[in-house]
């Protein structure tokens, strides 16, 4: 049977997570399933999933990884993890009883031919015990250094594809260190995999109010003619975190805040403000808008890189009230290291709607809230009347800000008359909570992405040509940040808002950073 096509499939982004059309049985097999990941955030998404949308009865699990453990003791860990990273709690004994009976755990080296062919085997046994009907999901949860092998076992065992029903395959973060590696990497999967079958995650784009950022743009008349280069005076894109390396020392060393936060989840917002709308909301035509976005970022090379971009390192200090240690200091960072806790750069998009119009990005670690919010601040009216009468001598700017995380929410940001006989004017807010508005708790990011990865919608995640695209642009600063001498890593207080340097770099063109 042929592959179902991505385009055919219905789109839940349309629906909410309410499971209109029911879901075809299948089996989730886990690669790396011992890991932080399947334990913090895949097992408690998949848990809430059965609790609140049914899945299928047949719906299972294989955890396939290298401890020596069985089902039994495998189920228990699965249940503390529950237990402890679950959104709802306490477990409902008999969705836990439903959801565990469809767990198990196949013990092997991710190397080991012979662990595939086990694979091969539980996998018919389950489609016959458990009606999975040949429908599987590959989830790529490991380091990345073991996808090649696990990609090339899974085709030599000819797990890449079978007669009875649908494969596909997810990847987690990071995909590729760079562009060279993210490249082979999609040479590696597109030699096994097809394209459609690939589901590479971002989890921003399983965030609810990331999803709301097509449909406040699309859904509105009012928004979208002001939406551009006539109207807008510049866009900030902030994603700032409060926490630092959380144990990650040895993975953080190698990536840093460009390739872990800028080459995929803050282009990724980008690409949601700034493309065009699509002409269906299916998968390939949201992504080729996205991707022609990031075909027109104007590429920062050799200079631009330096005008236009500020990396730094926490140096110590206080975050939250608690004494933390600078980067260098930190367990498992070299004294010498060069990688960047911070980032902020400039970017233009060379189109027609946004020529001109610079997007600030800036992202951090050990700053003094975790905030992500997207600010589009407009041009100020045409003709200030009103200058010789506002309390500050300047009319604030309209801002328009959706607040991503947390107290989820959108505000607009206007001029308004202080009551009284005289003439003054102050800014205001007008604000939407999702708090307030909905009862509904949001779901996790990663409940909507595995829901959607098996109703075969892969709107929500990235192509191939997308992922290249954004290593494409963070390529040229990542070779000019390499040639760089040392001291163009600047330094920044923990539970500061970043280096003084990252202030200049904003000032010099008339504008300031806000504080979300
Ligand atoms: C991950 C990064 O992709 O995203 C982490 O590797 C970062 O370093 C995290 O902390 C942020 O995600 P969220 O959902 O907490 O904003």
């Amino acid at each position: 049977m042929p592959q179902r096509s991505v385009v055919e499939a219905p789109n839940p982004f349309r629906e909410g997570l309410r499971i209109k059309e029911s879901l075809e049985p299948c089996v989730m097999v886990i690669f790396g399933a011992t890991g932080d990941l399947t334990h913090r955030k895949l097992l408690p998404a998949l848990y809430n999933l059965a609790l609140e949308h049914p899945l299928p009865a047949g719906f299972s699990v294989v955890a396939f990884a290298r401890r020596p453990y069985t089902d039994e003791t495998f189920r228990q860990q699965a249940l503390e993890s529950i237990n402890q990273y679950s959104r709802q709690k306490p477990v409902n004994p008999q969705v836990w009883d439903s959801f565990a009976s469809g767990i198990h755990y196949l013990q092997s080296n991710f190397h080991d031919p012979e662990g595939y062919t086990k694979l091969n085997q539980l996998l018919n046994k389950l489609d016959q015990e458990r009606g999975t009907s040949g429908n599987r999901i590959f989830y790529l949860s490991t380091p990345p250094s073991q996808y090649p092998e696990i990609i090339q076992n899974l085709g030599a065992a000819g797990l890449n594809r079978n007669r009875k029903g649908w494969t596909r395959i997810i990847v987690e973060k990071p995909f590729g260190h760079d562009l060279a590696t993210a490249r082979e990497l999609n040479r590696q999967i597109g030699r096994v995999f097809k394209e459609e079958q690939i589901y590479r995650i971002d989890h921003y784009l399983g965030k609810e109010t990331v999803q709301n950022i097509l449909v406040f743009r699309l859904a509105n008349g009012i928004f979208e003619p002001v939406w551009n280069r006539r109207y807008v005076d510049h866009v900030q894109i902030t994603v700032a975190e409060n926490l630092g390396l959380e144990g990650r020392a040895g993975y953080y060393e190698e990536s840093g805040a460009i390739r872990d936060m800028i080459q995929n989840h803050m282009l990724q917002l980008l690409t949601l403000v700034a493309m065009e709308p699509p002409i269906a909301f299916d998968g390939n035509s949201v992504r080729d808008e996205k991707v022609k976005v990031l075909h027109a970022l104007q590429p920062l090379v050799g200079r631009d890189v330096q005008n236009n971009t500020i990396r730094a390192q926490y140096g110590p200090g206080w975050v939250g009230g608690k004494q933390v240690p600078g980067y260098l200091q930190e367990q498992g960072v070299s004294p010498t290291s060069t990688t960047e806790t911070y980032v902020a750069l400039k970017t233009f998009i060379d189109n027609w709607r946004w020529a001109g119009v610079p997007f600030y990005l800036r992202t951090g670690k050990h700053l003094p809230k975790r905030v992500s919010e997207i600010a589009i601040q407009f041009k100020q009216p045409p003709l200030m009347l009103f200058k010789d009468h506002d309390t500050q001598g300047q009319v604030e700017p309209n801002v328009l800000t959706l607040r991503i995380q947390p107290d989820e929410g959108i505000s607009l940001k206007f001029g308004a008359k202080v009551p009284g006989t005289d003439m003054q004017i102050r800014s205001v807010n007008m604000d939407f909570f999702y708090g307030s508005s909905f009862v509904r708790e949001q779901p996790e990011a990663y409940e909507r992405l595995l829901l959607d990865s098996m109703h075969g919608d892969s709107t929500l995640f990235t192509r191939r040509d997308e992922v290249e695209a954004a290593w494409s642009f963070v390529q040229n600063i990542l070779d000019e940040w390499q040639n760089a001498p040392r001291d163009t890593v600047h330094t920044y207080e923990s539970g500061s808002w970043g280096p003084q340097a990252a202030d200049e770099f904003i000032w010099r063109d008339g504008r300031r950073w806000r504080r979300p």
